[in-house]
């Protein structure tokens, strides 16, 4: 695993947002256990969200690992490293990583095999089921050639995994994605991802014991060709930043805001400001962590990927906040 070492952007990160009570107290150099691990290795964790539960945050990523290649006889820049399957990282105050290992395993050998190391196992995300007392992960399984387009789902007794991989779906018989899961204060719980060849995201409600996409599905950001979608909610009011689909390549992103859930969404700007908001700052989103949701303060979490040696893709965290209903996002 490479190293990669602190930045002074992830200082700021961390004076800028008001973060648990025990990160204030840390000096801004502890700010590289965002990029270390405790054990001074790299975090590989990548197109990563974070489940908190019981005090304690849990990042869940891909393990890029291996040799980037071309695939060949695609009409765009089919760079792939092998998927290395799951891994979990945790922290009670998002300083101090502990690597909790594999949580979800590749496979080898198989290339049939939907979680074999040849395939495209991305952009995890994990909730808890209060009712069934299961963790649920998804994430976005694919062909090398993007052509089955399914959500994978996995199941855990205990947050940090071990996950069983269950199987994949094509929700309502639609493509699935760049996706993300979100989890509403009633409990009910939503599949967002990329669909329709990308050209159109749609969200579809879970099943009670989030294991299954339900018939109830919607369309949004028609024909708008956004990916990497992450969905957060302040103040009964929900939004969904996305990244415009340009391979590995950044662009700039956008938002969308809706009232509910499965109601209209309307998309709005840029919400990065100043130098690089056009590129999102190097970077393409992957999850929203709330710090403070009545504040509006919010850690906007993104990849720099590195196309040509992906295993040496980095990780962008930066403040965001919600003032009067709009999203900013600032670097610097
Ligand atoms: C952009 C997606 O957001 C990534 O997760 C990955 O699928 C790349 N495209 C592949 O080019």
């Amino acid at each position: 695993m490479d190293k990669k070492y602190p930045t002074i952007l992830f200082c700021f990160v961390l004076l800028q947002i008001n973060l648990p009570a025990q990160t204030k107290q840390l000096p801004a150099a502890s700010a590289k256990g965002l990029t270390t691990d405790m054990d001074g290795n790299s975090i590989n964790a990548h197109g990563a969200g974070i489940l908190k539960y019981n005090n304690t945050y849990y990042l869940f990523g891909e393990i890029k690992k291996g040799k980037t290649w071309l695939v060949a006889n695609q009409s765009w820049e089919d760079y792939r490293v092998p998927a290395g399957g799951i891994s979990c990282y945790s922290s009670k105050d998002l300083i101090t990583w502990k690597n909790e290992g594999i949580a979800m395993k590749s496979l080898t050998g198989n290339a049939s095999n939907e979680i074999d190391t040849g395939r495209v196992i991305e952009r995890p995300k994990v909730i808890y089921n209060g009712r069934t007392k299961k963790f649920v992960m998804w994430m976005h399984i694919n062909k090398n050639d993007y052509s089955l387009s399914h959500a994978g789902v996995a199941i855990s007794d205990k947050p940090a995994g071990p996950y069983t991989y269950l199987e994949s779906v094509a929700p309502n018989e639609q493509m699935s994605r760049d996706m993300t899961l979100f989890k509403d204060e009633d409990g009910k719980a939503y599949l967002i991802y990329a669909s329709e060849n990308n050209m159109t995201m749609q969200i579809c409600l879970l099943n009670d014991d989030y294991l299954s996409p339900t018939k109830n599905y919607i369309r949004i950001l028609e024909n708008q060709h956004r990916e990497a979608p992450a969905l957060f909610k302040q103040n009964g009011k929900y939004f969904l930043i996305t990244s415009l689909c340009s391979g590995w390549d950044p662009n700039p992103a956008t938002y969308a805001v809706a009232n509910s859930m499965m109601g209209t969404w309307t998309q709005k700007e840029n919400p990065c400001v100043g130098s690089g908001a056009e590129t999102t700052f190097n970077s393409q989103s992957t999850f929203v962590l709330p710090i403070d949701e009545k504040k509006g303060q919010y850690i906007f979490m993104a990849d720099k990927w590195n196309k040509f040696d992906l295993q040496k893709s980095d990780y962008l965290w930066l403040p965001l906040n919600i003032t009067n209903g709009q999203i900013e996002i600032k670097e610097n």
